[in-house]
Order: structure tokens, then C-alpha cells, then sequence
């Protein structure tokens, strides 16, 4: 078997786990060989790369990022793009490609495997937003930064009697936030998916005041939205690929807050510490049993899949249904979430 294998989107920690564990099984167990794609789909179309193997995978287990680079660039916003696409796994005899992403980059995969070309996918995203599986690798690394980060914010918090807002990575879902926020034992937390009223903030936070209380750790989402008509955001523009560019809610809501409620207000903004670094060992786990069911679904043919977790099994989900849906946070979880509110 001759399999490529690229890695696209943001960088997650466990993209090396996963293609160590690609390569290993590939190698292993079916005497094949792993073409790794350059800077995700630009390297595949512009035919960089590197042949992967068991020696070259030694090491890079514990260490985040990707060995082979990562970029936003799509075959289908590329002019000839999916032309350079076959012609590049054409010259190195590809049987099939396993791409490594997020739910941009495997929505071109998806319409890659409906344009004839042979793709596997293995979900990752921080975010944990993709509905086809329980949770993606990289998650648990970012929850535990974000709550780590938390937990020593209580302190230099409660020394100064502040409100600390503490902006967590999450475009469109906040999952992140949830948890962190849960675990770190946040007074509020703001959501994508339940937009906020400043004013219901504001007297949250008067009322923890009243209790006697000072220090508040307020966690939100980079994708959380005021109440329409309650509060302006400051809108940064979109990025090169044409996405909405966010962060920055923090530090717009900050005085805000300090202004309506007359509690010296600060901001820490987590942005990419939350992707950088080891990978914990549930995301090692998890990128490993990835990496190795993508080999064994490429071995059998079951393109237009998409690896995934679902009740603590590995299973296959066609790549169609796994990005048709964000997966949003639960009211069961945030109503958890709220019952330490304030
Ligand atoms: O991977 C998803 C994500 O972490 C989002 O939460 C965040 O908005 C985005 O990536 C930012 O990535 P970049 O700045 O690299 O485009």
C-alpha cells in the first residue's frame, strides 16, 4: 500500500501522535509506504514531501505542532487545484490519502472522495466542535492548559479583590470554555451558543460582591455573542482565507464591565498556548487509536470515511455526514456550568 498523508487547519497537539501511528501500522503490519505531505493541501498540490518513515516518526510522539506543517490553503480555492490534487498522487502511484483536519479541511476532503480521489479522515480540532465523534484529540490538551491557566488566576484574583475575563480559543462552539471554565471553577461563562446579556453579567457579578466575595473569574469564548441590540462588538475583519477573525472579546467587554459594576476588571487573552505544546496522554491515546484505524480503513478500501469515537469505540462515519453539523456545547453541560455561577 502506498498512502499520503497530510495534516490542514490550525495545528492541534496529537498530529504527530497520529502520524506516528499512520506510519507504524503502514509500515508494520502492511509492509507499505507513507508519502507526507508540506504545509497540508499546498504541499500536495505543489507535490512537496517527505517519505515518512518508523525511523523518522521516533520522537515526535510527545511533541505538538506537526512534523510535516500545517496551512489553511484548499484544493477547491485553488485554480487547477484539484487537477494538481490527482496529478501529484498519480506520480507517486497513491492508493489513497488520509488528511488530518478540521472541519474545513475535511469538507474538501469530502468533495475530493466525490471528485473520485481516494480520502480517509481523522478529525482534529481543539474546538472538539465536529458532531460525528464524542470528542477530537487536541481537546483535552487545551482544557487542561486553559484550566491550569485558571486555577492561578484564582490567586493573583483573590489577592486584588479583580474581575479576571479569561478568553479561551472557540470561534463557533465553547466547548472549551465549558469545561475549563467547569473545572476551573469559573463564576460566569460566556458561549457562543447562549448569547450573553451584559447586564445579567454585570449583576451576576454585583451579587457575588454583595456576598462578600471580590474576585471573579469570568471565561469567554473567543465566539461569544452579546444579546442583539445589547452590546457592540468591535468586528477585526475577515482573515486571508476569508474567515472571520476573532479574539478580542475580552478585551471589549472589559470596560465594560469595569465601568458599569466598579470592579477594577483585567484581561488574559489564552490564544495559541492553547494549541502549543506536549499533547496529554488521553490525546496521545486518542491520535493513536486514530492513526491507526485511518491505516486500517485505507487497507480496506473505506474511502469517503472519516475515523471516530463514538462511546469509547473507534468506528467509521462517511466524511458527508461527519461535517455536515457543528457539534455545539450541551445544555446539560453549560447548565452545569451554571449551578457555581456567581
Ligand atoms: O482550530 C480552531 C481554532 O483554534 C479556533 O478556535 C480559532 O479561532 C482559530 O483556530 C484560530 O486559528 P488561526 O489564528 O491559526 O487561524
Amino acid at each position: 500500500m502506498r498512502l499520503g498523508v497530510l495534516t490542514s487547519g490550525g495545528d492541534c497537539p496529537g498530529l504527530n501522535a497520529v502520524i506516528r501511528s499512520v506510519v507504524r501500522k503502514v509500515e508494520r503490519h502492511y509492509d507499505g509506504t507513507i508519502v507526507g505531505f508540506r504545509d497540508g493541501y499546498l504541499g500536495l498540490m505543489e507535490d512537496r514531501h517527505e517519505i515518512l518513515t518508523i525511523e523518522r516518526c521516533r520522537g515526535i510522539l510527545p511533541r505538538g505542532g506537526t512534523v510535516l506543517g500545517t496551512s489553511r490553503h484548499q484544493p477547491y480555492a485553488h485554480q487547477g487545484g484539484l487537477d494538481a490534487v490527482r496529478a501529484t498522487m498519480q506520480w507517486h502511484l497513491l492508493d489513497g490519502l488520509v488528511v488530518i483536519g478540521g472541519n474545513g479541511s475535511l469538507g474538501a476532503a469530502r468533495d475530493l472522495h466525490t471528485d473520485g480521489i481516494s480520502v480517509v479522515g481523522v478529525p482534529k480540532t481543539i474546538d472538539n466542535d465536529l458532531s460525528a465523534t464524542d470528542v477530537t484529540f487536541g481537546f483535552d490538551t487545551a482544557v487542561a492548559t486553559a484550566t491550569e491557566a485558571i486555577d492561578r488566576l484564582h490567586t493573583t484574583a483573590e489577592s486584588q479583590d479583580r474581575v479576571m475575563l479569561v478568553e479561551v480559543m472557540g470561534c463557533h462552539v465553547g466547548h472549551i470554555a465549558t469545561w475549563s471554565g467547569i473545572a476551573g471553577g469559573a463564576t460566569m461563562i460566556l458561549i457562543p451558543e447562549e448569547p450573553f446579556d451584559i447586564d445579567e453579567v454585570c449583576a451576576t457579578l454585583r451579587r457575588r460582591h454583595d456576598q462578600g466575595r471580590f474576585a471573579s473569574i469570568v471565561v469567554v469564548a473567543e465566539g461569544a455573542i452579546p444579546v442583539e441590540g445589547t452590546f457592540v462588538l468591535p468586528d477585526p475583519g475577515l482573515d486571508r482565507f476569508g474567515h472571520q477573525r476573532l479574539g478580542g472579546i475580552a478585551h471589549a467587554l472589559a470596560p465594560e464591565i469595569e465601568g458599569r459594576t466598579g470592579f477594577e476588571t483585567k484581561v488574559v487573552v489564552l490564544g495559541y498556548l492553547q494549541r502549543g505544546g506536549s499533547p496529554t496522554a488521553t490525546d496521545r491515546v486518542l491520535a493513536s487509536r486514530f492513526g491507526v484505524a485511518a491505516a486500517e480503513a485505507a487497507a480496506d478500501g473505506a474511502w469517503g470515511k472519516m475515523v471516530a469515537i463514538q462511546g469509547g469505540r473507534i468506528v467509521l462515519v462517511p466524511l458527508s455526514e461527519a461535517v455536515a453539523e457543528p457539534k455545539v456545547v450541551s445544555a446539560d453541560i453549560h447548565d452545569v456550568g451554571k449551578v457555581f455561577f456567581a
